[in-house]
């Protein structure tokens, strides 16, 4: 009995299985009911007893070697098997999954990058606004519709607290805590009440510019905005300016530029007038100026503001303003770019 035993234990020591069938079959072999160990133990009966205690011990490390074996080949097999049935091949070549910025990023971009070579600096401030740098120090009359329910997501009421609806808020809190000369700009998300469309969305993004210093006039207004828009459209891009009205600027005006799809002759997109709008501006009102403790016997600055949507849409020629928040990944994958 005892050379059985050691026979057994040099075939389990031997012992290797491919696969888990081949493993299962060592175990019924040795294991089962019917298996070789319980035969052995059946057998153990009619052992004299001076040689039970050494074969009782043989049996029982036959038995631990054959479960030690089982758990050792099945954790081999299973590990083998975890890496060879995934496809994975981790040394191929990156082909066509390069992540891409998103196009408002690359036009956000695009714009700080042309204005930060006359000399703006980029300031950021906080989403959520209250009433004071979102309207009141921006010169809205109390009962202006701007502040009604209809444009304004209001997060709390008296005090009123917000989400800011132009990132105008953002150059009250720069001229609160600096003395001109500033010359910044302010990008950023801002929140209005719109229903949802291919036109308009209740979220979108904003670069906001403001330049405060002594004598600053209209005519520098028209040629930092002039010399964006030939950097950002061609140097074959006109401008023109259209006198409007802002409660934070006085005179207010809005931008068009030559459209940059027909070249100024005329299609869908500018309407068949060959102008397009691009952004609001003006010079700042003294109220504003001195809102923020700003002497506005000496100083004096512009503004303008831009919605990068709509620089994007012009850009890219994108027509529906959804494309922009949906994350289709068919959509983001033709803006692959260096910026
Ligand atoms: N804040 C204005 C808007 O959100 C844009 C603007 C900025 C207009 C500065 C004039 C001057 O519509």
């Amino acid at each position: 009995m005892k050379e059985t035993i050691e026979k057994y234990l040099k075939e389990v020591e031997a012992f290797s299985a491919g696969n888990l069938e081949q493993l299962e079959q060592f175990r019924i072999k040795f294991l089962s009911k019917k298996g070789l160990i319980p035969a052995l133990f059946s057998e153990f009966k009619n052992v004299p007893p001076e040689d039970r205690k050494e074969l009782g011990q043989l049996i029982n490390s036959l038995k631990q070697a054959v479960q030690e074996k089982i758990v050792a080949l099945k954790t081999e097999i299973e590990q083998k098997s975890e890496t060879t049935s995934t496809d994975l091949d981790l040394t191929m070549p990156v082909t066509d999954n390069l992540g891409t910025r998103h196009p408002l990023s690359l036009v956000r971009n695009e714009i700080i990058d042309i204005f930060s070579r006359i000399g703006f600096s980029v300031s950021e401030g906080p989403e959520i606004e209250d009433d004071f740098h979102n309207f009141s120090a921006l010169n809205f009359p109390e009962e202006h519709p701007a502040r009604d329910m209809q444009d304004t997501f209001f997060i709390e009421k008296d005090p009123d607290i917000l989400l800011r609806t132009h990132t105008s808020s953002v150059q009250v809190r720069v001229m609160e805590n600096t003395q001109p000369p500033i010359r910044t700009l302010s990008p950023g998300r801002v929140f209005r009440n719109e229903a949802i469309s291919a036109r308009a969305h209740c979220i979108f993004h904003q670069v906001e510019g403001l330049y405060v210093d002594t004598h600053v006039s209209f005519a520098d207004l028209k040629q930092t905005l002039y010399f964006f828009a030939r950097e950002m459209f061609g140097q074959n891009t006109k401008t023109r300016f259209r006198p409007s009205y802002f409660p934070f600027t006085e005179p207010s005006a809005e931008m068009d530029i030559s459209c940059n799809i027909c070249g100024g002759k005329g299609c869908n997109i500018c309407k068949y007038t060959g102008w397009v709008e691009i952004l609001g501006c003006g010079m700042v009102d003294p109220n504003v100026l001195e809102a923020c403790d700003i002497d506005s016997e000496k100083y004096t600055g512009f503004a303008f503001g831009m919605g990068i949507e709509r620089i994007a849409m012009l850009k890219y020629r994108v027509n529906d303003l959804r494309l922009y928040f949906e994350n289709d990944i068919r959509f983001l994958k033709q803006f692959r770019s260096a910026y």
